[in-house]
């Protein structure tokens, strides 16, 4: 074991204009890689093939999302890349043109020394060099983030030259200071021409809102200060303006994670529509939303430099604290995954106003053959039942969507109408499944207590929501089955799901039902096999070995 201390002051800074004295250092710990991607094997039952999850060892929060000028997009995530559980934080990267297909970059970030870690926190680009830190490009990259300690959690930055590959901290660190060791989680956005920072005081329930002109000196602007549940602390925090669909308006929203003591359990994200001044977050009412109904979605992140005309692109860390550091994928070398990308909207859904939508990015670059092409029973699949095998998709995900129409109002059905669908696998007979009734009150379920490849109390077995029928007399359902990990998008995406789970065998078939429904309704189910993003970047051993060309930071 050895670990070296790696002064930041190098020759490549020199000449660049950066200050050479007192730069911090970097320090590598003892088997940590640097300058080069970490070989992978995603093969392994339970890696999921669609979605993004670290090359080895624990990931967590996604951290300084941003889409570069030439189309690509960047992820950072909390990373322990020396152990499957979490401790040792880093900035692990990978970056995407499609945000399903991903190249594992070498680890962006590390701390200064062997008793500091670098936690959650964003990323921007600063083409007018408001910063000051670059003499000559409009791509210069900045990333804010907390460094922790024993004793205390502070805000820092880190610039980079070459679109975010390798970062060089700022000597002038901390930005925001503290004496608190329950501060963090940066997310930097900007208004008009200000820089505006949300971070969490987490254990005293605040959101501090912060301004700068050049990222480096922050001026306190306004603390929004117990809303919505509390659980035992507040994370992860995001200011992020979007459109309202169908209007050309846009509203801000307010996103808080919380963890533990989420109505489930554990960890859980919740947002507040509302309106921002530059210094003042409003809240358009006194409601809690809940960002997904089931236990897996924490910590999501909007991506910066989406255009603000556009529907804003997130993504979460899909794994609940309450059990993430036993799940059995540490058999597979790794523990955790991402939700799939998302896009993200304000809507007006009536009686209970602004919902955040959230629906899967574009998957079409994962989409395969559709395996419903020719089947009637999927074209009207009113009172019957359908099963698609797809124990030929080496990939073992798929994805299909269904909608219903022509429903009278609810009061008019009956209680046995529903739409039901399973993942079964015919070796083990797991299965994850769930349903939607159409009476009474609505209410859709998902449930993975037919899985039997982990054991733990707080792994619950099912989530539930209760959803209002569209008075259209439509209803509508989408879900992604990955190997380990199913989202669920309902009635548009006003309602998703994420649920992780661990079969002792792959579950290859798919079955949908429809009973009692009224006469007049129709219902329509696609189902897609989803293509493995990973397999394609697998050399002939199956690993996956990620940026070949990158380089070694310049300044070592
Ligand atoms: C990849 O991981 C799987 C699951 O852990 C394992 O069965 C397989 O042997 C691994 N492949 C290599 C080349 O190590
Ligand atoms: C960026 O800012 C630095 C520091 O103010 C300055 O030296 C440099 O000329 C600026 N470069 C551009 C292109 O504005
Ligand atoms: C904002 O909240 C922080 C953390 O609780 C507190 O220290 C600070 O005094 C508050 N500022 C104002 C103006 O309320
Ligand atoms: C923003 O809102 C706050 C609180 O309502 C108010 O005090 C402040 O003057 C507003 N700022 C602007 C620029 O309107
Ligand atoms: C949402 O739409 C309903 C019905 O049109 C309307 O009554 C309500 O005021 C709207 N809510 C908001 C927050 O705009
Ligand atoms: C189902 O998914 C396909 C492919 O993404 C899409 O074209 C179609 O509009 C979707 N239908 C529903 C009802 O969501
Ligand atoms: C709903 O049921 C009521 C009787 O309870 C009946 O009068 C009405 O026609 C029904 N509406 C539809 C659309 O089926
Ligand atoms: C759907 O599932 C529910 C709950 O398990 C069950 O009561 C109902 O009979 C099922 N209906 C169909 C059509 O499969
Ligand atoms: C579906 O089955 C129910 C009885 O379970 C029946 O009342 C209804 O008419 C059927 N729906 C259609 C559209 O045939
Ligand atoms: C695959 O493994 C074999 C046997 O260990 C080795 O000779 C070969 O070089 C490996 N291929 C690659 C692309 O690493
Ligand atoms: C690989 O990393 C270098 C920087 O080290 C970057 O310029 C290049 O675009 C990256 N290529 C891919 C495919 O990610």
């Amino acid at each position: 074991m050895k670990s070296s201390r790696v002064a930041a002051v190098g020759t490549a800074l020199v000449g660049l204009g950066a200050a050479d004295a007192g730069t911090p250092a970097v320090y590598i710990g003892p088997g940590v890689p640097s300058g080069t991607p970490i070989a992978a094997n995603y093969t392994g039952p339970l890696r999921p093939q669609a979605h993004y999850s670290p090359p080895t060892a624990f990931m967590n929060d996604p951290n300084g999302c941003f889409l570069d000028a030439s189309g690509t997009w960047h992820v950072y995530y909390q990373y322990n890349p020396t152990d499957v559980v979490a401790g040792n934080q880093h900035w692990g990267h990978a970056t995407s043109k499609d945000l399903y297909h991903w190249d594992n970059q070498p680890i962006a970030l590390f701390p200064p020394d062997a008793d500091t870690n670098v936690f959650s926190g964003s990323a921007v680009i600063d083409p007018e060099n408001t910063s000051g830190f670059f003499p000559s490009q409009d791509n210069g990259v900045v990333a804010i983030y907390t460094l922790n300690t024993d004793t205390k959690q502070t805000q820092n930055i880190a610039y980079s030259y070459d679109d975010g590959y390798t970062f060089i901290p700022y000597e002038n660190n901390p930005v925001i200071d503290s004496e608190s060791n329950q501060f963090r989680d940066p997310k930097v956005i900007k208004y008009e021409d200000t820089w505006v920072m949300v971070v969490a005081f987490s254990q005293e329930f605040v959101i501090g809102f912060y301004t700068s002109k050049d990222l480096k000196t922050w001026e306190f602007a306004s603390n929004f200060s117990h809303h919505g549940l509390l659980g035992t602390q507040y994370e992860c925090p995001n200011l992020q303006k979007m459109p309202i669909k169908d209007t050309d308006e846009t509203k801000y929203v307010l996103t808080i994670s919380i963890n533990p003591g989420a109505p489930l359990g554990g960890s859980i994200m919740e947002y507040f529509p509302g309106d921002f001044n530059g210094t003042h977050f409003t809240p358009v009412d006194n409601a809690a939303r809940i960002a997904d109904f089931a236990k897996d979605n924490y910590a999501g992140q909007f991506f910066y430099g989406v255009p603000e005309t556009e529907p804003a692109v997130s993504i979460a860390w899909a794994s609940n604290w309450q059990y993430t550091q036993n799940v059995p994928t540490a058999d597979e070398g790794w523990r955790s995954v991402m939700s799939l990308p998302r896009i993200n909207y304000l809507t007006n859904i009536t009686r209970l106003g602004w919902d955040m939508v959230s629906l899967p990015y574009d998957v079409s670059p994962v989409l395969g053959d559709e395996l419903t092409a020719s089947n009637a029973d999927a074209a009207s699949l009113v009172n019957k039942s359908l099963a698609i095998d797809f124990s030929s998709a080496a990939s073992n995900a798929l994805y299909f969507n269904a909608s219903v129409s022509g429903l009278p109002p609810v009061k008019n059905i009956s209680a046995s109408a529903w739409f039901n669908f399973t993942f079964l696998s015919p070796v083990s007979g797991e299965s994850l499944s769930g349903g939607y009734q159409f009476g009474g009150d609505n209410p859709f379920f998902v449930s993975r207590e037919r899985t039997r490849g982990f054991d733990n109390p707080f792994f619950t077995d099912k989530a539930s929501i209760s959803q209002l029928l569209d008075p259209a007399g439509t209803w509508s359902i989408a879900g992604f089955i990955d190997r380990s990990i199913f989202e669920v998008f309902l009635d548009g995406g006003i309602f998703s799901g994420t649920v992780t789970f661990f079969p002792t065998a792959p579950l290859s078939i798919f079955s949908a039902a429809t009973g009692g429904l009224p006469e007049g309704a129709q219902v329509q189910v696609k189902v897609w096999e989803v293509k493995s993003a990973w397999a394609e970047k697998e050399d002939e051993n199956g690993t996956v070995r990620g940026n070949v060309t990158a380089n070694a930071w310049p300044w070592v």
